[in-house]
């Protein structure tokens, strides 16, 4: 039998916590977090993105804010725009929505988010830390997943976690995760000969290649765990991950559907962080 990882229910479970939460700083008169969105240009997938996120921070019960900027503003005004931030002391976390516009250096611009308010936890400092085996600030679709395997309570110590795709965002902060609970890792990506080999030997399959449905059952051990990360349009125009996921189903022990799975495990863990820098600050 197959058992879906319903990220939807948890993350509805964890943003009702976080909002009794939130309410409860209200009657005391504490200062509510506060987020910061940094948007530039009309990334159509973006402006998703953050909307989700504003909702999600409105239901909650703290402040969001969204500062968009047109695709062709300067990476130094930029710069300056989020070094104001830096400086407000009523701004908790800072997100700069990725990707950015081609003529900026995206490094340049993350390394500019003061660590102590990167929700995001790329800034290369809170990177580090997750390196060392010390995290601070976790990139948040990788915390979102470990998060949701733990709700199923899912045992990753011994077992053989494949990573399809390392990215900064995803693949490479996810195998340190997985290190971290006594997985053992295997990272793949576009380079990798021999793919369907490896990932035949998963126990944890994990997903992050922005293939539309790319994994099929054949890629697929009887039993494994798969979590998908993708969020593709197919040519049908319906949002699809990048597992075939009712040929990879019957195969699976449990599986994250998309949507409803991974996506919104990533927004509830952003606002968990946010809340914590403030907890943080104010102490
Ligand atoms: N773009 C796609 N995923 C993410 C994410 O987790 N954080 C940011 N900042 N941008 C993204």
């Amino acid at each position: 039998m197959t058992i879906v990882l319903d990220g939807k229910k948890i993350a509805e479970e964890i943003q009702r916590e976080l909002h009794e939460e939130m309410k409860d700083w209200k009657k005391c008169g504490k200062r509510l977090p506060k987020l910061a969105v940094i948007i530039v240009g009309d990334h159509t997938a973006s402006q998703v993105y953050v909307n989700n996120k504003e909702n999600a921070a409105k239901y909650i019960g703290f402040h969001s804010i969204v500062k968009e900027f047109p695709k062709d503003i300067t990476e130094e005004k930029l710069l300056c725009e989020i070094d104001k931030l830096n400086q407000d002391s009523t701004v908790d976390g800072i997100l700069v929505q990725l990707p950015l516009p081609l003529h900026m250096d995206e490094e340049r611009v993350l390394v500019s988010i003061g660590p102590e308010k990167d929700v995001d936890g790329f800034h290369p400092l809170n990177m580090g830390h997750l390196l060392v085996g010390h995290p601070e600030k976790l990139p948040c679709t990788p915390y979102g997943i470990m998060t949701l395997l733990d709700r199923y309570q899912i045992d990753l110590e011994g077992k053989h976690a494949v990573i399809v795709g390392r990215s900064n965002i995803v693949g490479k902060p996810m195998s340190q995760l997985l290190l971290h609970q006594n997985a053992t890792v295997t990272v793949t990506h576009s380079k990798t000969k021999n793919l369907k080999e490896i990932t035949q030997q998963a126990d944890i399959l994990i997903v992050a290649i922005g293939q539309c449905e790319m994994i099929t059952a054949d890629f697929v051990k009887d039993g494994a765990v798969v979590v998908d990360v993708g969020m593709n349009r197919n040519s049908e125009g319906k949002l699809v991950g990048d597992v075939a996921y009712d040929d990879v189903f019957p195969k699976a022990s449990f599986i994250t559907p998309v949507p409803g799975g991974v996506g919104p495990m990533t927004i509830t863990m952003l606002m968990e962080q946010t809340i914590n820098n403030a907890r943080i600050g104010d102490r």
